[in-house]
């Protein structure tokens, strides 16, 4: 069993990690920015909500995703572990989840602004899955193209350098003093808090993670 939360900036590489720890652990995971781009596609109700809010750079409201997580990570596909990819993203949604889940690791990934701009401009994504792919960094095999449907690969919409500084923003005031939370719920003997740093190759880094959870987990 294992539960784990992906902490970093915006393009720090969560998603990224979150796909290959997922793949590597066999365990499922939950992206909060995946759940609400959903949403904008499937939900009529809070779709002009989410847009506008995303499209901005900003946060949804605590209570709308700490709502929305809880119903999720209650699902049977969750019982035995996930990685959560987003969220928490304040000390309010982070307080909320700890009520009700054990959480093992906070994996940090901590990034240099300089690599943040370079990774968000290049992004592209496979809307339906998720799938993130960059366009000189970790591009697709064909280009523009889903290397596992075919499917056109596409630009996010808060992937502008104007959103970008909003969302970092946000990220700063609201997401960074999760840092000094998570390390103090540490001393607590709660959770193990794990930073690594995020500036290398994306395959360097799923090692580091995963050598650094191994240890972690014998030590546990
Ligand atoms: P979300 O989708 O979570 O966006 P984010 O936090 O801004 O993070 P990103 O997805 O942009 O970056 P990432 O760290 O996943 O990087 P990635 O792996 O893609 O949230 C979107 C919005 O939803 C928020 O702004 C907010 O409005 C709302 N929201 C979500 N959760 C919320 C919450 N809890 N509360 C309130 N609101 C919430 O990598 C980026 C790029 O770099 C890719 O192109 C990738 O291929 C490339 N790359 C990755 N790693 C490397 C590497 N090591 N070397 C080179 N390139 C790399
Ligand atoms: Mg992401």
């Amino acid at each position: 069993m294992i539960r784990i939360i992906m902490l970093g900036a915006p393009g720090s590489g969560k998603g990224t990690q979150t796909q290959l720890l997922s793949k590597y652990f066999c365990i499922p995971f939950i992206s909060a920015g995946e759940i609400l781009r959903q949403e904008i596609r499937k939900n009529e109700k809070n779709k002009n909500y989410i847009k506008n809010i995303i499209n901005k750079g900003k946060l949804v409201k605590n209570s709308f995703i700490i709502k929305i997580i809880k119903k999720k990570i209650q699902e049977k596909i969750y019982l035995n572990g996930f990685i959560l990819d987003g969220f928490p993203r304040t000390i309010k949604q982070a307080e909320s989840l700890k009520k009700y889940i054990k959480i093992e690791f906070i994996l940090y990934l901590k990034i240099k602004l300089e690599n943040i701009i370079n990774r968000i401009e290049g992004r592209l994504i496979h809307e339906s899955s998720g799938r993130t792919y960059h366009e000189t960094l970790n591009p697709p095999k064909k280009k523009n193209i889903d290397n596992i449907t075919g499917e056109l690969l596409t630009k996010r919409k808060d992937d502008t350098k104007k959103i970008i500084i909003t969302r970092l923003q946000e990220y700063e005031k609201f997401t960074k003093p999760l840092i000094k939370w998570f390390k103090k719920e540490e001393l607590k003997n709660t959770i193990k808090y794990l930073e690594i740093n995020a500036n290398t190759s994306i395959q360097y880094i799923h090692k580091k993670i995963i050598k650094k959870l191994n240890i972690n987990q014998k030590n546990n």
